[in-house]
C-alpha cells in the first residue's frame, strides 16, 4: 500500500466532501495520508479529520505564502493549541521566493521558518518543508539551526548536488506528479540518485497531477504512477518503491 505523504485534501478545488475523498482514497491502495496544513486555519481542519481516521495523519504549521495570515507572536500558541498524538510533523513551513523574492518578503519568511523549527524541536517533531526557489537558503537555515527529528523536503525541484547536500543533514526528498513531465530532466535524474532509503512519494494534491492528468486535479491515489515513473527510471519493480516509500514515510514521521 501506498503512503501519501502531503496532501491538501481540504482544498476548495476539490469540490467535493474531504470525507468521501479520504475514503476513496483508502479504497485505492493509498494506505496512509498525510493532510498538511499551509495555515492556522487549515491546519487545525487536518487536525479534526485526521481523529476519525486511524490511517490518516496531520502535519500543523504555517507556509511561507501564509506568514501574514498570523501574529509572530501568537505562532507558537496557536500551534500548540492544535497538537495532538495525530499530528506527526511541523509543515509545510519554508521559503519561497517564486512569487516575491524583495528582501523584506524573504526577511519575513526566514523568521516565521525559523520560529517553527525551534516550535518543531520543543514539540519533537520533524518538518515538512516547502523550498521553492530558495533551496540554498533553507539548507543555510537548516545548518543555523538544525531540526532534532530531521524532516523532508517536499516537492524537491533541486539539483542533484543539493539532494546531495540534503540527504547528508540526515532529511528525506519528497517526489512528486513533476517527475512524470517530460521536461522535469533534473527531477528524473533526482529520482534517478536518490538513496532509496530517503525517499518519500506524495502528490501535494489537488495541485500538480502526474501525465497523463496534467492540466487536472491531483489525487493522492494518482501515485501509481509516481511509482511507475521512479520504478522505470531505477529500472526495478514498481512494488519495491511501493514498499520501502512506505516504509520511509513511517520512519520520516515516526508512525
Ligand atoms: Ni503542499
Amino acid at each position: 500500500m501506498i503512503f501519501e505523504t502531503h496532501c491538501h485534501l481540504y482544498d476548495e478545488k476539490f469540490n467535493e466532501d474531504i470525507n468521501s475523498l479520504i475514503k476513496r482514497c483508502l479504497e485505492n491502495n493509498v494506505g496512509l495520508i498525510m493532510l498538511v496544513g499551509d495555515n492556522i486555519n487549515h491546519s487545525k481542519l487536518c487536525v479534526e479529520v485526521s481523529k476519525n481516521y486511524q490511517e490518516v495523519y496531520a502535519s500543523i504549521g504555517v507556509h511561507p505564502q501564509e506568514v501574514d495570515s498570523v501574529d509572530y507572536d501568537q505562532l507558537e500558541n496557536q500551534l500548540k493549541s492544535l497538537l495532538t498524538s495525530k499530528v506527526k510533523a511541523i509543515g509545510e513551513i519554508g521559503l519561497d521566493y517564486y512569487w516575491k523574492n524583495d528582501e523584506i518578503t524573504k526577511n519575513k519568511q526566514k523568521k516565521y521558518f525559523i520560529k517553527q523549527i525551534e516550535i518543531a524541536n520543543k514539540l519533537e517533531l520533524p518538518l515538512i518543508i516547502h523550498a521553492r526557489n530558495s533551496v540554498e537558503d533553507c539548507i543555510n537555515i537548516l545548518k543555523k539551526y538544525p531540526c532534532n527529528k530531521k524532516g523532508v523536503f517536499h516537492c524537491f525541484s533541486g539539483s542533484v548536488e543539493q539532494m546531495k547536500k540534503i540527504l547528508k543533514m540526515g532529511f528525506y526528498i519528497g517526489l512528486d506528479g513533476p517527475i512524470t513531465y517530460k521536461n522535469s530532466i533534473t527531477s528524473k535524474q533526482v529520482a534517478k540518485e536518490v538513496d532509496l532509503e530517503k525517499l518519500v512519494i506524495e502528490t501535494d494534491s489537488p495541485y500538480l497531477p502526474p501525465v497523463p492528468f496534467r492540466g487536472k486535479i491531483n489525487y493522492p491515489y494518482y501515485l501509481n504512477y509516481v511509482i511507475e515513473e521512479i520504478a522505470t527510471l531505477r529500472n526495478v519493480d514498481s512494488k519495491l518503491i511501493e514498499n520501502i516509500t512506505m516504509e520511509n514515510g513511517k520512519k520520516l514521521f515516526y508512525i
